[in-house]
């Protein structure tokens, strides 16, 4: 695959996709979310594939935002369209077969704090920065700033990074549970495959289903929530790897997965 604003590199069953516009921070022109949106559907169905980790060009930004002068001359009808576009390549990552893990490797801010909250796990670097500064533009945030935001760090302090548009370094993101860990920038890479590696090495099939389980379950009562849990638990008895898991767990031996 040929893409202009994307890098691509796949290994050892990791895919690497890089947002490459580093002169503009990063930022998401329809282009650019055009092409991740191409990126995601390849491979999500991609075999050679587990895990996915995206991160941003450069050692300044993971993505600055959506492109401000790509968005400047929108109409409402225009705005829309470009905002469900994001929403779709949100959800084509946040609802996709395979965990995907963002590196973020400096500003994620506006839409780029959105896409780092469509992906399963956030590592970040310690010269990052987080926030949703759309109220300075007067706009409000539009790739489900407003939705993942309160559902991931709670109502209070998404109502405040929201409405302040502040911005908040690593550590306080760590602290109020935006991201899931810090790293020096010259590690960030290295340690995000380290995790990718590691779900790499559990059961296939229970990873996707896991993933399944919370990004389907949390959306749902929590009767109808369970009872889900339930049956997305007894499927898996219906798959080699339960298995094989189990009965190498009994025979004292490392697990040999094959994801079916
Ligand atoms: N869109 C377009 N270009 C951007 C950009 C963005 N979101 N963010 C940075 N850039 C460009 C700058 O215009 C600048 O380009 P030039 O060199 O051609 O002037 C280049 O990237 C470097 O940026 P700065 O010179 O501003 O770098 P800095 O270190 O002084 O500041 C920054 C960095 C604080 C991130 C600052 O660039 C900034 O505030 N950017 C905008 C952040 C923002 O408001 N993001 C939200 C966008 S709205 C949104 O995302 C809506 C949504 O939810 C869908």
């Amino acid at each position: 695959m040929e893409f202009e604003s994307l890098l691509l590199e796949i290994a050892e069953g990791i895919a690497t996709v890089t947002i490459n516009r580093p002169k503009a921070l990063n930022a998401m022109n329809a282009a650019v979310l055009g092409e991740l949106e191409c990126a995601f559907t390849a491979l999500n169905s991609n075999p050679e594939v587990g895990c996915i980790i995206l991160t941003g060009s450069g050692e300044k930004a993971f993505v600055a935002g959506a492109d401000i002068s790509a968005m400047a001359p929108l109409d409402a009808v225009t705005a829309r369209d470009f905002a469900l576009l994001g929403h779709r390549v949100m959800q084509l990552i946040e609802k996709g077969p395979k965990p995907v893990i963002a590196a973020v490797n400096g500003f994620a801010l506006g839409g780029g704090c959105e896409l780092a909250m469509g992906c399963d796990l956030r590592i970040a670097s310690d010269n990052a920065k987080f926030g949703q500064p759309e109220v300075n533009l007067g706009v409000i945030p539009g790739f489900g700033g407003t939705q993942r935001l309160p559902r991931l760090i709670g109502k209070g302090r998404a109502m405040e990074l929201v409405l302040t548009g502040d911005m908040i370094d690593a550590q306080e993101a760590l602290r109020i549970g935006l991201v899931n860990k810090v790293y020096p920038l010259a590690e960030l890479l290295g340690e995000t495959k380290k995790v990718a590696k590691k779900i790499l090495s559990k059961g296939p099939l229970a990873v996707r289903l896991s993933k399944e389980a919370i990004c389907n379950g949390v959306e749902m009562d929590l009767d109808r929530a369970c009872g889900y849990e339930a049956d997305l638990f007894g499927f898996c008895f219906a798959t080699a790897d339960q298995k094989e898991g189990m009965q190498a767990f009994l025979e004292k031996r490392p697990a040999k997965f094959t994801g079916r």
